[in-house]
């Protein structure tokens, strides 16, 4: 596996520093993602309202073999190259069914906790020994620049889960832009939306009685103590999430019930809450066939293709460049 980047904790106590100092304060989500986040996450993808894996499931079941032979369809050799691609489970589909069709690729899963990279490599060497397979561990912009070295080869990039939602429509183009620029010709990139919905069906994904979804988001700051001397009392927020219909924005914060004084020893930081301020930590966008073409355009993509589940809920689409 490749070795985490000697700057994973500088990256965390810098993103800590200016998230908490500026105002309104703010965590970057890809810093739930620890063992605790990980293990959280699995319950979150088991939740009987959070409806993303099953629909991307579904999706992959039902089109496996049309996905796999678009992959495919030139008979090169390619590298399938996963962004945080977590536990693999749905990616392990249309990995057997490329597998089936004895085409010759290579499969790059990326992912910045390298508790999730560690078990997704040793459950597919399990499952498929045959499987060509090299990890990197690092985040998305990382790993760009390497990708942008590999331009002689062909890729096929994915980016499932509607994980592209964590990002606002700004930063969403700019990425598929930096993405577009490490393509060739033959190259493709296939991507997972998540659709608007009924507003409540949305919030319920990231709402649940139980208070998975809660522990999820307050992972960060029990990891601001665990890795930064934090003295933070997750007991004391309250997980808030307001879902948009007009934007298709869901965001998620944490919420000071009490003023208060939290200090991050390790970064030498005192922070101060009022009552009622508020964490930003998480983006989780809808989209609609408008906007997906919208983004598609500016970036200098094209849609060469789309697969939704039998409700309309999630859409993975195929790109190539315009
Ligand atoms: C919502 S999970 C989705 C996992 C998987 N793609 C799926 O569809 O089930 C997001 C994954 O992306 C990883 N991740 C989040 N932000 C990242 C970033 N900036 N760079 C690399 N990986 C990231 C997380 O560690 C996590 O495993």
């Amino acid at each position: 596996m490749q070795q985490k980047t000697p700057t994973a904790t500088e990256a965390f106590s810098e993103a800590v520093r200016k998230g908490l100092t500026q105002y309104p304060k703010s965590l970057p989500s890809r810093f739930i993602y620890d063992a605790r986040g990980d293990a959280l996450f699995q319950r979150i993808m088991k939740m009987p309202g959070y409806y993303l894996t099953r629909c991307e499931t579904e999706i992959f079941n039902r089109h496996k073999e049309a996905i796999a032979s678009r992959f495919a369809d030139t008979g090169s050799p390619f590298n399938l190259i996963e962004l945080g691609a977590g536990d693999g489970k749905k990616t392990r589909l249309l990995l057997r069914e490329l597998l089936r069709l004895d085409t010759p690729f290579s499969y790059m899963p990326v992912d910045i906790s390298e508790n999730a990279l560690s078990g997704l490599v040793a459950t597919l060497k399990q499952e498929l020994p045959d499987l060509r397979c090299s990890p990197w561990q690092g985040t998305y912009f990382e790993v760009l620049r390497e990708i942008g070295r590999m331009k002689d080869q062909r890729k096929v990039i994915l980016f499932l889960g509607s994980n592209i939602g964590n990002l606002l429509h700004p930063q969403a183009l700019s990425f598929l832009k930096e993405l577009r620029e490490t393509m060739g010709r033959e190259d493709y990139l296939f991507i997972g939306f998540d659709q608007k919905k009924d507003p409540a069906t949305v919030q319920a994904a990231y709402d649940d009685p139980e208070g998975i979804t809660e522990a999820f988001n307050k992972n960060i700051l029990g990891r601001i103590n665990r890795e930064l001397g934090g003295t933070f009392d997750p007991g004391k927020f309250r997980h808030w999430e307001v879902y948009d219909p007009e934007t298709g924005t869901a965001k998620s914060y944490l919420v000071a019930g009490e003023p208060m004084r939290v200090e991050v020893r390790d970064l030498d930081l005192e922070v101060e809450f009022e009552r009622w301020e508020t964490i930003h930590t998480e983006i989780s966008q809808k989209y609609d066939d408008r906007v997906v073409e919208w983004l598609a355009r500016e970036a200098g993509l094209v849609i060469d293709g789309h697969y939704a589940d039998s409700r309309g809920y999630y859409k993975d689409y195929l790109f190539r460049l315009a």
